[in-house]
C-alpha cells in the first residue's frame, strides 16, 4: 500500500487530494498547520500531522513522524493580490517563504529516503498564472514561476535515482479558501492610482467562464503520482487546460 504526504490539507485542493487518495486505498499523511481531525473521514489509513512549511523544526518533526513516504505533494500556498507599490516586503517574504522556500525545504527533507529507495514522486502545485500573466499578481506569480523552474531542473538531477518530479498547474478556483486566506496581506495593496485597474480585474472575475474545481487538482495529482509516463506539467481545471493548449 502506497503512502502520500500532502501539505496544506486543512482546506481546498490539499483536503480534496487527501480524500481522493484515501478513497482509492492509499495511506494518507494529511499535514496541516493546525491539525483538525474532523475535516476528513476517519480511517486507519489516515494520519494527520502538524506541519508549517516555513518552520524548519516543524518540517524535521513531521518528516520523522511520517516515516516512509512514496509521494510528496507540495500544495501549501498563500496568495497575494495587489500592485507591487502597495504590498509590503514582509508580505513578499511571507509569500516566497511559503510557496517557494517551503516547497524546496519539504522536497529536500524527503529526498534522502526517495534517493536511497530509488523511487518516489514529488508533485508541486503551482498555478496557471505562470502560463499567462495577469494583473496585480506579480509577486504571487514570481513565487510560483520559481517553483516551476526549480522543479524542471530538479527533475533532471533526480532521473538517475528514478525519482520523478511533476508540476500541477491549477486555474482559478473561487470555491476554495484561497482568496479569503489572502485578505490579510491585501490591506492597502491597491493604492489609489491602481484602483481603476483593480476594479476592471474584479469585474472580469464576475463574468461567467470556466474555472477550476478542487477535484480537477486531485485528479491531476493522482495522474502525476500513478502514471510514470505522464507529462512533467499537468494543467488542472478547464480554464488552466484552455490556457495550456492556447
Ligand atoms: N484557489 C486558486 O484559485 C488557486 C489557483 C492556482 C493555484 N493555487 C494554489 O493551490 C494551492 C492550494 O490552494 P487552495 O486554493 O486550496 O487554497 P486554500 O484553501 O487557502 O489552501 C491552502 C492551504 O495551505 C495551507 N498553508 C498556508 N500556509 C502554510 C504553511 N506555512 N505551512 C503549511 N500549510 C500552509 C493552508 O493552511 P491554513 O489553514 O493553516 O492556512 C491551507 O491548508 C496553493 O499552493 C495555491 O497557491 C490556488
Amino acid at each position: 500500500m502506497k503512502t502520500i504526504l500532502i501539505t496544506g490539507c486543512s482546506s481546498g485542493f490539499g483536503l480534496e487530494t487527501a480524500r481522493h487518495f484515501l478513497d482509492r486505498g492509499w495511506t494518507v499523511i494529511a499535514t496541516m498547520r493546525t491539525p483538525c481531525e474532523d475535516v476528513l473521514p476517519r480511517s486507519d489509513r489516515l494520519r494527520i500531522l502538524r506541519l508549517d512549511v516555513t518552520d524548519a523544526d516543524s518540517i524535521g518533526r513531521a518528516v520523522e513522524e511520517a516515516g516512509s513516504v512514496d509521494v510528496l505533494v507540495n500544495n501549501a500556498g498563500i496568495g497575494l493580490l495587489g500592485a507591487l507599490e502597495g504590498v509590503t516586503m514582509n508580505s513578499v517574504r511571507e509569500v516566497f517563504a511559503t510557496n517557494t522556500f517551503g516547497t524546496m525545504a519539504m522536497t529536500q527533507a524527503l529526498l534522502p529516503q526517495f534517493r536511497a529507495r530509488k523511487s518516489g514522486v514529488i508533485v508541486n502545485v503551482t498555478s496557471s498564472v505562470t502560463l499567462k500573466p495577469l494583473h496585480l499578481l506579480s509577486v504571487y506569480t514570481a513565487s510560483k514561476a520559481a517553483v516551476n523552474a526549480f522543479t524542471e531542473s530538479l527533475a533532471l538531477e533526480l532521473e538517475p535515482f528514478h525519482v520523478r518530479a511533476h508540476l500541477v498547474l491549477p486555474g482559478r478556483a473561487p470555491d476554495t479558501s484561497f482568496g479569503e486566506n489572502a485578505r490579510s496581506r491585501m490591506r492597502d495593496a491597491i493604492p489609489e492610482a491602481y484602483a481603476p485597474l483593480a476594479q476592471s480585474v474584479f469585474t472580469a472575475w464576475q463574468q461567467p467562464g470556466p474555472v477550476t474545481n478542487a477535484s480537477d487538482v486531485a485528479e491531476a495529482v493522482w495522474r502525476a503520482a500513478t502514471d510514470p509516463s505522464c507529462p512533467m506539467r499537468l494543467a488542472a481545471g478547464a480554464d488552466a487546460v484552455a490556457l495550456a493548449s492556447a
